[in-house]
């Protein structure tokens, strides 16, 4: 049977880019004669039947508008799988969800499904591809590029261009008030978008989840030299999810101990939820604690003072680059056609400047940033080469 009708969903944060993936799937299926329905608020809008028919003549250059026209939500069917730690039991209940989802193809009246999202929402794809073999294609997701499957996923590149702006911009008023600035950016598990906007932006210092940092030699040591070598203004790129190592943690922060991170809210999986500590706010707290740093920056003609930036929900926002416009388009094309040749179980995705395909259930996985990349290279080249060449 040929697929004449197919749902689209987007899942999880909103990333610009998403309305371009959108564009590129319309585009496709309006020149094959296949009919889109968007399903509202991601998986959510599937188990509830929420729905609306996309017509590609109401929506002239979508790809060029940030977020997602069909909204999204972090609903996902497969949370009470995650809690259960016994493998039998989550592999039956994960078939039994698979089934159920399976039978809202009838009620939805589609053939097939795309799914647009993180590891989450493809991780719910590739289950019901798995358990129930859904006819179903994903197309990956997230600013913070922590991907497995493809080099780059859409909106990254434009929440790094964003990052990089603000962190240049800061530069003018961290250098009239001679301040240091401590700018906190998205990514609670993966580095990638502290890491390429701080880089870009030549950030003095750049913490990332990856390299738990030691606040003595990565922070308060660095400060330190560079204001010998003369530098009056100094920019740190932090991630939200960045976090000191637990030997630094235990000998130097004195505004949060252990038993401050054991009273935390928990996540479901019970997992204390470091984000809402707010690194950067610590980082100024902490750095404000030191008199020795403070007395470093006095010898050398400056008055210690420090200030946080949060980014937060400022990196998603707007509308998308360029780059993420045309690889949302590309994505979408490659989705619809892998629809039509009824090649299901596959995610789209950037290998090197192609887009290819891969099965779902590989390329839905994390990814981090390894020891070996050469951005980890350049950023410890980067801090440290600056003030030694100076002194
Ligand atoms: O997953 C993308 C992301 O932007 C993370 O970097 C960030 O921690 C999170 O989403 C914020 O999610 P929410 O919009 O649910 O607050």
């Amino acid at each position: 049977m040929a697929i004449k009708k197919v749902g689209i969903l987007t899942g999880g944060g909103d990333a610009p880019g998403l309305n371009s993936v959108l564009y590129g799937i319309l585009l496709k299926a309006f020149d094959s004669g296949i009919e889109c329905i968007g399903i509202k608020k991601g998986w959510k809008g599937f188990m509830e039947n929420i729905k609306e028919p996309l017509n590609i003549a109401e929506l002239d250059d979508l790809h060029t508008i940030g977020g997602t026209l069909i909204y999204t939500s972090r609903y996902n069917p497969y949370k009470a799988v995650h809690k259960l730690s016994d493998q039998k039991e989550k592999e039956e209940l994960a078939k039994k969800i698979a089934t159920e989802m399976a039978s809202k193809f009838k009620d939805l009246d589609i053939d097939a499904l795309i799914a647009i999202g993180g590891d989450d929402t493809l991780g719910v794809a590739a289950a019901m591809f798995k358990y129930s073999n859904a006819k179903i294609i994903g197309v990956p997701k997230t600013i913070d590029n922590d991907l497995l499957g493809t080099h780059y996923t859409f909106g990254f590149w434009s929440a790094v261009q964003l990052a990089s702006n603000v962190m240049d911009n800061l530069t003018t008023t961290a250098r009239s008030h001679q301040r240091v600035f401590i700018v906190e950016v998205m990514g609670r598990d993966a580095g990638f978008l502290t890491m390429y906007s701080g880089i870009s932006t030549g950030a003095d210092i750049i913490l990332i989840p990856e390299t738990p940092f030691d606040l003595e030699s990565d922070v308060i040591d660095v400060l330190k030299n560079r204001v010998r070598s003369g530098y009056k203004y100094h920019l740190i790129a932090c991630s939200e999810g960045a976090y000191p190592s637990k030997e630094s943690l235990l000998r130097d922060f004195k505004t949060i101990t252990k038993k401050t991170i054991d009273n935390l809210p928990k996540d479901e999986y019970g997992n204390p939820l470091l984000l809402s500590l707010k690194i950067s706010k610590i980082l100024v707290q902490e750095l404000n604690l030191r008199d020795d740093l403070k007395e470093e920056f006095k010898k050398n003609g400056v008055d210690f003072e420090c200030r946080s930036v949060v980014l937060g929900h400022t990196m998603r926002a707007g509308t998308p680059n360029a780059f993420d416009r045309i690889l949302g388009l590309r994505f979408g094309l490659a989705a619809m056609k892998q629809v039509i040749k009824e090649d299901f179980g596959k995610m789209v995705s950037l290998q090197g400047n192609k887009v290819l395909t891969m099965p779902l259930e590989e390329g839905a996985r994390k990814k981090y940033i390894t020891k070996d990349s050469d951005k980890i290279e350049l950023r410890d080249l980067l801090v440290k080469v600056r003030y030694k060449s100076k002194q």
